[in-house]
């Protein structure tokens, strides 16, 4: 690849960027881009979204609506579109890369095999034999009950097409599998109705093994990676995040296997999150997100550059640096309350915290269990940084002006 010439935003010869969600992680994203001189084009199904308020344009669509997001692209003609969540009329973006309309970052099918479980599930466990769970799809309650007495209880439940633990359900008896199956089918993004059912693994810890595929030092495209990050889930959502995660030489080094077979099936340039369950040496593919990846939020201050930076490096086709400099984590502030407009109290008291730093992401509506901000800290081991974290983000209190 020719080193690449970045040009001056808002001119003819700018380098120009459609970001397809505009969230929290999007907003990091477009600061990034925004500081290496590239002009971003912030889209989003709502209008004011956190990345919006800091792009040079910004746009309110369906993204899941093929036509409107194909007009979109065809008149601001940017140079790169990069998906920032999964649903997004993916048909659209693979139309995209074949009339050579713009760069789809990491690639087309890459997006299209990692918004579908089953896509993505085949691809790492079948083609490429990844340890994973063992799993079956199912398209009725009959099927489901089959697919449970295959892989056995407990299990997990959840619609192919969704995120964030929507619609995800764990399973302990087949008296279970009727409630499963009808919240699967009200959580799914698009209602396909077929589920992924899936052996519950009895894993020790839980990981993001953050990837960075990007140009190096002989112009072809390298793997890169991060230190490991441990996290708490809650209800389909991370609560808490740090990195490094203490894990065997073993562990690690499978888990780098399967990230680099994983993200290099993928192709393309960026950064991606690959989600891995760890139990004593062994390593278990879990799903992927072609993009940074939330639990990384540590990374804006355990990494000489965070996952956000390194992503738009990686984009532009720029050399990167996964250095670690401190141990870390994150907590995550929810908004606790159903409102427009909130406000925070208690920033201050949160930031005496020591080695803390806070993001508030700007949304304009706040819902109980939405995220809102983040509270990062630093310290000499991750257990300091975890309690710093938790009791800065605790401190931060979301109330209704
Ligand atoms: N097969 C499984 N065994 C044990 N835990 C699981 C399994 N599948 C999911 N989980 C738990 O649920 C969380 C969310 O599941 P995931 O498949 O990542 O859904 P989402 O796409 O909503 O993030 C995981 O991070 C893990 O903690
Ligand atoms: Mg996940």
């Amino acid at each position: 690849m020719v080193s690449p010439r970045l040009g001056t935003p808002l001119s003819s010869n700018a380098t120009k960027v459609l970001l397809l969600g505009s969230g929290e992680l999007g907003k990091e994203v477009v600061i990034a881009l925004q500081r290496l001189g590239v002009e971003v084009v912030a889209v989003d199904r709502y209008a004011n979204a956190p990345g919006h308020q800091v792009a040079h344009r910004a746009h309110t669509i369906d993204m899941g609506d093929p036509e409107a997001l194909l007009a979109l692209i065809e008149s601001e003609r940017p140079d790169l579109v990069v998906p920032e969540i999964e649903a997004i009329a993916t048909d659209v973006l693979a139309i995209v890369e074949e009339r050579g309309l713009a760069e789809v970052v990491p690639t087309a099918r890459a997006t299209q095999l990692t918004m579908n479980r089953e896509g993505i599930r085949r691809l790492a466990a079948e083609e490429l034999g990844l340890p994973t769970s063992p799993y079956r799809f199912a398209t009725s309650l009959e099927e489901v009950r089959e697919a449970a007495e295959q892989v056995g209880f407990p299990c997990v439940i959840k619609p192919v097409m969704s995120s964030s633990g929507k619609g995800q359900s764990t399973v302990r008896s087949a008296d279970d599998l009727a409630g499963a199956w009808d919240y699967a089918l009200t959580g799914g993004r698009i209602d396909r109705g077929t589920v992924i059912v899936e052996g519950f693994v009895d894993f020790d810890y839980e990981i993001t093994q953050l990837t960075v595929r990007a140009v190096g030092a002989s112009g072809e495209v390298e793997t890169y990676f991060c230190e490991p990050i441990g996290h708490l889930q809650r209800d389909g959502d991370y609560v808490e995040s740090w990195q490094p995660q203490p894990m065997s030489e073993t562990a690690l080094a499978r888990a780098r296997e399967v990230a680099a077979a994983v993200t290099g099936a993928l192709g393309g340039r960026g950064v991606f999150g690959v989600e891995l369950f760890v139990k004593g040496d062994e390593v278990y593919f879990s799903e992927v997100s072609p993009r940074p990846h939330d639990t990384g939020l540590v990374t804006l201050r355990t990494q000489r550059y965070s996952e956000f930076e390194l992503h738009a490096r990686a984009i532009l086709g720029l050399p990167v640096d996964t250095t670690p400099i401190t141990p870390g984590a994150s907590a995550v502030i929810y908004g606790g309350v159903d409102a427009v407009g909130i406000a925070f109290d208690g920033v201050a008291e949160a930031l005496r915290v020591p080695e803390t730093d806070l993001r508030l992401f700007g949304k304009p509506e706040s819902f109980r269990r939405r995220r809102m901000g983040v509270a990062v800290s630093t310290g000499p081991d991750i257990e300091t940084a975890r309690a710093r974290a938790a009791e800065a983000a605790s401190l931060v209190q979301p109330v209704v002006p």
